[in-house]
């Protein structure tokens, strides 16, 4: 495994001549990232991940200094999941200067997370472009956790004409149903057990989708442990169930823990999940239940996709 910067990885890339796959991080690599390099390994010759906390996508209040940055263990994850480049850059030399000209996320990024944290997206769109410019992948592998970034990379990656197939992996799950996340790190045991109503809130939306059919939704659910592998596990709806039903079971769930002041809603909505529009009372097709909130100050979001 090779680890360099932007003249090790163009010196690299030149002497490549198989199909590259590229897993984008921000390092503190969990297996959920292993998870999408093994994806990448399977759809590609070679794999790139990249490590790179970008400051462009980080508001002014925001964690950029204190984001964990454990270089060598991720690096030795990126080893054991067989990653043939690792691309982690110095600050300076992927931003010279503050960049004049950059990536625009539009509607869909002025929504939900782009509207808790203004021009995030802006600043994740204009860094991945410049990992696939600089990359040159012909696949890219990205978490559904951050399930709006997948949706923008994608539509950036069709509007501005990338040649690049992208492919999103389903929600990696803790034992406990939390999702993984980075910033879990900042969890303590207390605000971990109360993040947990995260995942009870989408059980109990999974549950109402089925029509309450679903028995165990603790330990079966959509949101619950040991979802590490596969496609993502879309949750059909039973006929004649409303998305207002499933919404306000997952709300009631959060609602609570938020009374008990276990945590604050940012927002929890069933949206299309084509457009992020909220789903009208007759809507059919691919949906998602688009959850976040804070706990002990900690930004978590997580998700559960639905098929109407
Ligand atoms: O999901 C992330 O870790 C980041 O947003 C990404 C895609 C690496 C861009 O900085």
């Amino acid at each position: 495994m090779e680890v360099g910067g932007i003249q090790a990885l163009r010196r690299w890339r030149a002497r490549q001549s198989g199909r590259v796959g590229l897993v984008p991080t921000m390092g503190a690599l969990h297996s959920g990232h292993q998870a999408l390099m093994t994806r990448a390994r399977a759809e590609s010759d070679l794999v790139v991940t990249s490590i790179f906390v970008n400051p462009l996508q980080f508001g002014a209040d925001e964690d950029f200094v204190q984001y964990p940055r454990p270089i060598a263990s991720d690096l030795a994850k990126c080893e054991e999941a067989g990653v043939d480049f690792v691309f982690a850059p110095a600050l300076g030399e992927m931003y010279p200067s503050a960049p004049e000209v950059r990536v625009v996320a539009g509607r869909m990024g002025a929504v939900f997370e782009g509207e808790a944290r203004p021009g995030h997206f802006d600043g994740v769109l204009t860094v991945v472009a410049k990992l696939f410019n600089l990359i040159k992948p012909d696949v890219t592998v990205f978490g559904l956790k951050d399930i709006q970034q997948f949706c923008l990379v994608k539509r950036m990656i069709a509007d501005l004409d990338f040649d690049i197939e992208i492919i999103g992996l389903p929600v990696v799950r803790d034992a406990d149903g939390l999702a993984m996340s980075s910033r879990n790190e900042y969890l303590s045991p207390s605000d971990r057990e109360r993040a947990l109503a995260i995942p009870r809130a989408l059980d109990a939306a999974a549950e109402v989708a089925a029509g309450g059919a679903r028995e165990g939704a603790a330990s079966g659910g959509a949101a619950s442990g040991g979802a590490d592998s596969g496609e993502a596990v879309v949750e059909s709806v039973a006929d004649g169930v409303l998305p207002e039903a499933i919404e306000s079971a997952a709300r009631a769930v959060l609602e609570s823990a938020a009374e008990r002041g276990e945590l604050d809603i940012i927002y929890l909505s069933l949206v299309d999940a084509s457009t992020l529009r909220p789903c009208p009372a007759d809507f059919r097709g691919s949906a998602l239940l688009l959850v976040s909130a804070t706990v002990g100050g900690t930004h978590l979001i997580d998700n559960l996709p639905l098929e109407f």
